[in-house]
């Protein structure tokens, strides 16, 4: 195991991923080539393969975050992205959360006919309980500072008064899981925002954890994970794309204090 950790690897995931040990990744953050929307050069996607291969090598209470959205094809969504979530839940897996994320100010793909398609599911699959929940607070919180913390309560039965008390409202509550977060630009036709990876890497897994992102891309994933302690192995079929991996990983990735 320890000669994958902090590496990127240039093959085919489903055959790369044979050679990592069964329940050794902590959290695998990925977003697959879905539906031929766009070019990947041609190479082929096993999807229930890699799926599988994904259950056999996610620690219990590991989590897999799925970021995938579906084409339009002869007038009608495929819904790709449902079918996969339910083989998700087929082989195993608990659907703990779907999420959506909109690409603020952004997106346009799709039909005259419909609103403008502007989201990606973000399918949050885990491993039994998830292990690791940081749950992002940064929604703000309009009561915060209006409530003195302490009420009368009821009248007992006995007709005396109990006097109770509740928190006070905090600042922040945790998020929605409705994402806004605008489209990021970069090498690779479809890099997912660093934000975005950022946060589910946060939300979802611990300083040292092992991150894996088995279509790696432009290599997001890893330079998030790297950038926030956590450990990373990456895996991307074109070489093309490694080499733009490895440019990011060397930039502006030191991790933080
Ligand atoms: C949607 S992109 C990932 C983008 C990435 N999240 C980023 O931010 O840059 C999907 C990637 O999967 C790669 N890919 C396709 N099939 C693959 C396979 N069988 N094994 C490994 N990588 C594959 C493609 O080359 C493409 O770069």
């Amino acid at each position: 195991m320890e000669q994958f950790i902090n590496k990127v690897i240039c093959d085919d995931c489903l055959v790369a991923m044979k050679d990592i040990p069964d329940k050794s990744i902590d959290m695998v953050l990925t977003s697959p080539p879905y539906d031929n929307l766009r070019d990947y050069k041609g190479y082929t996607f096993n999807f229930e393969g890699i799926a599988k291969e994904l259950f056999r090598i996610v620690k219990d209470g590991g989590v897999v975050v799925w970021v995938v959205g579906d084409a339009t094809i002869k007038g009608s969504e495929t819904g790709t992205s449902f079918k996969q979530a339910l083989y998700f839940k087929d082989i195993g897996f608990n659907l703990h959360d779907t999420m959506i994320w909109t690409k603020l100010g952004g997106g346009a793909v799709g039909s005259n006919l419909c609103y403008t398609q502007n989201f990606e599911y973000m399918f949050v699959f885990s491993k039994g309980k998830p292990k690791s929940i940081n749950l992002i607070r940064d929604l703000e919180n309009g009561s915060f500072g209006k409530g003195s913390g302490v009420y009368h309560g009821r009248r007992k039965k006995d007709g005396t008064i109990k006097i109770e008390t509740r928190k006070a409202p905090l600042e922040f509550s945790k998020r929605n899981n409705h994402w806004y977060i605008p489209p990021q630009k970069g090498e690779h036709p479809a890099v997912f925002p660093e934000k975005l990876a950022e946060d589910h890497i946060l939300s979802w897994s611990n300083e040292g954890d092992i991150i894996l992102d088995p279509m790696a891309g432009s290599g997001t994933t890893l330079k998030m994970a790297k950038k926030n302690n956590r450990n990373y192995i990456g895996i991307e079929i074109s070489t093309e794309y490694i080499d733009i991996i490895n440019k990011r990983l060397t930039q502006d990735t030191n991790p933080k204090e």
